[in-house]
């Protein structure tokens, strides 16, 4: 893989924001006067040669390649890979509803595929002991908290590879698991606080004066 090759940017933000709810898909909430996926597609095209957006139908965002997404995030990420240009030899995916994510953490992901890692994922440590649970909440295990990691975006692949991972019509909220499926190891980096995600009410008032 060339250290020199163009790099592409996809935003997933097809999705219908129902957890946050509001009545608009959560991508085209504003956020300081703006919708919210505009600071997604800002952070990836300060690093990255094209940006693409997967939207909901009757929506767009300014500043990128726009494509119809699908109905789960994977099937939105095949549409933005098949719209790619042939030339493209690294992939960022970055949710939209990350929209404090820092330059520098999607520049970090960026310098490991560039140096030669062929998937990378920004990971921060997880502050709550977690339970493995059955059915009937009831606690099975419990893991080692020093050895989870909670994942961000962006995650960044060889384009070869995630278009590999995806070639099945797999279901996944995180790339890097369709990666690791295949069996190729996914490097993690640093994390940032800043890159939490948008999910529920409560994180929109978390969130309020980050930016
Ligand atoms: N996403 C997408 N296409 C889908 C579903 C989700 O592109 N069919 C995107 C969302 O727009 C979001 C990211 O994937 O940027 C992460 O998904 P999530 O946080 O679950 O957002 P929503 O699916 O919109 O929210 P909800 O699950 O609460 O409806
Ligand atoms: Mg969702």
């Amino acid at each position: 893989m060339s250290a020199s090759g163009r790099v592409a940017g996809l935003v997933p933000a097809a999705g219908a924001g129902l957890r946050l709810g509001g009545g608009i898909p959560k991508a085209w909430r504003p956020l300081a006067g703006r919708p919210m996926v505009a600071y997604a597609v800002d952070v990836l095209a300060a690093v990255c040669d094209v940006v693409v957006v997967a939207t909901p139908p009757g929506y767009e965002a300014d500043g990128a390649v726009n494509v119809l997404g699908g109905a789960t995030r994977a099937a939105s990420v095949r549409a933005m890979l098949a719209a790619l240009p042939p030339d493209v030899a690294y992939v960022l995916v970055h949710d939209a509803a990350r929209p404090y994510a820092p330059i520098s953490l999607a520049s970090r992901v960026l310098a490991a595929l560039r140096s030669g890692e062929r998937a990378v994922v920004p990971v921060l440590p997880v502050v709550d002991t977690v339970k493995l649970v059955d059915a009937a909440s009831y606690v099975l295990e419990t893991p080692d908290r020093a050895m989870l990691r909670a994942v961000q975006t962006p995650q960044g692949f060889e384009r070869a590879l995630l278009d590999e991972a995806h070639a099945s019509a797999a279901d996944a909220t995180d790339d890097a698991g369709l990666v690791e499926a295949l069996g190729v190891r996914v490097l993690t980096v640093a994390g940032d606080e800043l890159a939490g995600k948008i999910t529920t009410p409560a994180d929109l008032v978390a969130a309020s004066g980050l930016r």
